[in-house]
């Protein structure tokens, strides 16, 4: 059971970060950096209104909050696009501030009348949900911050390991058989309702990337020409790639050079590549002879051990993670040179699975068999049926106290401003 010490500590991290993500002047809490984000100040005051809601209201927005019922109305996600917060009337930056501050003083009470040993698993599973949230909105503020032009206003505040080289490119073999897909509430409670429950699948063989493909070996797909050349590519990437005008990927430069958080610097050739959508990752799979993984695929991969037939916890076992296993909680801004994390590796062999980028795959975002909504309802379910693919893994820029191999992240295939990068399969 997760005690209410390691919730207090959690939830204190992640408002860290926010803050981190937010210390600006009010201008720049109010620019648009891009229409596909919200202003920052969005984020920040949506933040304490999520957490309003699951821990203060019982998930009832009809119970009265802190704020007056037209201006909570403005952070509902489903109702203002993010193209459009720009122009609402929203809390200034130290409204938010104050009102974030208020929610946490009152979610700290009642954290405190949390037995020690906690035996109240719902209400630990609400304080995991709004820890996740808050920290999935810190990764998107990231992306915005990563869009904006002009000089650099983020620090990078951690050295990264050094790769090893001849890895990109190698494989893993992954044999055929059946495992646990999916997780249960008794193994890991904060598990989200779409990470659930866990099933057994039967797997067919398969080789899977040992790392993510690089900077170096997608310059070779751009200049063999793979973005000119229609057949590598679906008919709807390739509608997608012509009409955006697609070359290479978000942030590369012209002149060799890529754009990151402000700083224009040479691209690494052995990091894994970023900023890549899901049209781009299929199509280069097609021209490197293999494809992407499904989900199942991928989780099975990550974190299976087929010696003792059972889930890991982490793909390298069940050590928390830290700086020697994984690059995570988002102070890196970039992801590490592939081959830095020998120890970080899965049962089968296969590195970075969780940290530095999130990993496309074929799989449309579906519930697993058994599905039930969590009581953040609309986190999940409204999205089933969309066009959606799922990533797995998670970026640089995951917070490492949410992280699991259960994991699952989705976007529009297009979408390529989120961390996103490939790790390839080959059929045996
Ligand atoms: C799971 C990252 C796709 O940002 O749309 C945040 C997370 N849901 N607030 C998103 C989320 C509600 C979600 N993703
Ligand atoms: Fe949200």
């Amino acid at each position: 059971m997760i005690g209410r010490d390691t919730l207090a500590r959690d939830l204190d991290r992640a408002r860290q970060r926010t803050l981190a993500l937010t210390d600006f002047d009010d201008a720049e809490l109010h620019r648009q950096y891009n229409p596909l984000m919200s202003p920052l100040v969005w984020d920040l005051a949506h933040i304490g209104q999520q957490e309003e809601l699951w821990l203060l209201r019982d998930g009832d927005p009809h119970r009265p909050g802190m704020l007056p019922a037209n201006i909570e109305g403005l952070y509902d996600a489903f109702v203002h696009s993010r193209a459009s917060r720009v122009d609402l009337p929203l809390l200034s930056p130290a409204q938010s501030r104050a009102y974030c501050n208020s929610v946490r003083a009152a979610a700290l009470d009642i954290l405190d009348t949390l037995p020690e040993r906690d035996d109240d698993a719902e209400v630990a599973f609400r304080f995991g949900l709004v820890i996740s949230h808050e920290n999935q909105h810190d990764e998107t503020m990231l992306q915005a911050l990563n869009l904006r032009s002009g000089a650099p206003i983020l620090a990078q505040r951690n050295a990264l390991p050094d790769g090893r080289p001849g890895l990109a490119g190698t494989s893993v073999l992954v044999a055929g058989g059946a495992f646990v897909l999916g997780v249960d509430g008794r193994d890991e409670p904060l598990s989200l309702d779409n990470e659930r429950p866990a099933h057994l699948v039967d797997v067919p063989a398969f080789r899977i990337g040992r790392v993510p493909v690089t900077n170096s070996e997608w310059r070779e797909f751009v200049d063999g020409g793979g973005y000119v050349q229609q057949r590598w590519w679906s008919p709807r990437g390739w509608e997608h790639r012509v009409q955006a005008g697609l070359s290479a990927p978000e942030f590369w430069n012209r002149e060799g050079t890529r754009t990151r958080f402000g700083h224009v610097e040479a691209i690494p050739g052995d990091e894994p590549v970023q900023h890549v959508s899901f049209f781009e990752a299929e199509a280069y799979a097609a021209w490197a002879g293999a494809r992407l993984p499904t989900e199942i695929e991928w989780e099975k991969a990550a974190a299976w051990d087929p010696g003792a037939g059972t889930r890991r916890r982490y793909p390298w076992g069940s050590d928390e993670p830290s700086g020697r296993l994984a690059n995570l909680s988002g102070t890196a801004l970039r992801p590490a040179p592939v081959g830095a994390y020998p120890a970080g590796a899965s049962a089968y062999g296969a590195e970075q699975m969780l940290g530095d980028v999130w990993e496309w795959t074929t799989s449309p975002l579906r519930p697993w068999p058994g599905f039930t909504p969590m009581i953040y309802q609309r986190y999940s379910e409204p999205f089933f049926d969309g066009d959606y693919k799922v990533l797995r893994g998670g970026s640089w820029a995951v917070a490492a106290d949410t992280l699991r191999p259960s994991f699952r992240n989705w976007d529009h295939p297009i979408r390529r401003q989120i961390f996103s990068g490939v790790r390839l399969v080959w059929d045996v």
